[in-house]
């Protein structure tokens, strides 16, 4: 397997087709402001999604359908304005695709116009294929999302492993062609088997990123607040925690809290 990395001084949906190619697997992570994002994009990260997890980790919310266009909006400006090399990839968030697909292209174009994003992303095969067609069509690239999908978190009532079963398995390895097929331009696995995972992966020329979908795909995603160790009741097996911020970052408050206390800050020389 080649190792050789082409240095790619702004990452664009041509290079992440290139990694593919060059069998580079491509890094994603979530970002919902500036001082993430730049923290990430300085590290050479190559996309950045502005995912709709905003609703759980920025807001608190228990599912993602809450978030609004306009709060995916501010999270998107600032992670652009944050941003110098990796792709920056929206969300469109639960409502704003679904009911018709001039609405799905009215809410593309907001984020496009008062973002900045560089591309959408929306959840769901052929019960958005207009959606999807009318937002290519503007020109604007669309990554898809197949698997376990949060929004429809209603219908599947638990946040399970997806197209364990034959059925399940084979809409979705039909799902991730025909995306193809549109012109989508890569597609995110949440929570499918691996080697179900690995299939759709080899049987497609536009990268599949994987979340929970195992090594045999093109990239990997992560949640950063779940990567950096800030959440610590989401204990997912796919998960791995680089750091344990939310103990350090306890800590640090800790410390804090009892040298304002203590009269011990400021002292002397942080004053003027
Ligand atoms: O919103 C999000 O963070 C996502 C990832 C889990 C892929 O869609």
């Amino acid at each position: 397997m080649s190792t050789a990395k082409k240095e790619y001084k702004r990452i664009t949906v041509k290079s992440l087709t290139e990694m593919k190619v060059n069998k580079e697997k491509i890094s994603m992570l979530t970002a919902y402001d500036y001082t993430m994002a730049k923290i990430i994009d300085s590290a050479g990260i190559d996309v950045i999604l502005v995912g709709d997890s905003a609703s759980n980790v920025m807001a608190g919310h228990e599912t993602t359908l809450p978030i609004t266009l306009d709060q995916m909006i501010y999270h998107a400006s600032s992670v652009v304005r944050g941003t110098e090399r990796a792709l920056v990839v929206v969300d469109l968030p639960f409502g704003s695709y679904q009911s018709d697909p001039k609405e799905a292209l009215r809410s593309a174009i907001r984020i496009m116009k008062e973002s900045g994003g560089h591309t959408v992303k929306l959840e769901g095969g052929r019960e958005v294929k207009e959606s999807i067609k009318r937002i290519l069509n503007a020109g604007i690239p669309v990554m898809g999302h197949l698997g376990l999908t949060p929004q429809s978190i209603y219908k599947f009532g638990t946040y399970t492993v997806r197209a364990k079963e034959e059925e399940e398995a084979e809409k979705l390895k039909e799902d991730a062609l025909a995306m193809e097929r549109w012109g989508c331009f890569a597609i995110v696995l949440e929570k499918v088997p691996a080697a179900l995972a690995q299939e759709v992966a080899e049987s497609l020329t536009i990268p599949v990123i994987g979340i929970g979908a195992g090594g045999g795909v093109d990239g990997q995603v992560l949640v950063s607040h779940d990567m950096f160790g800030m959440t610590y009741e989401f204990e997912p097996r796919f998960l791995r925690r680089y750091m344990n911020l939310y103990e350090d970052m306890g800590d640090a408050v800790t410390r804090y809290n009892a040298d304002v206390k203590s009269r011990d800050f400021p002292n002397t020389s942080e004053q003027y």
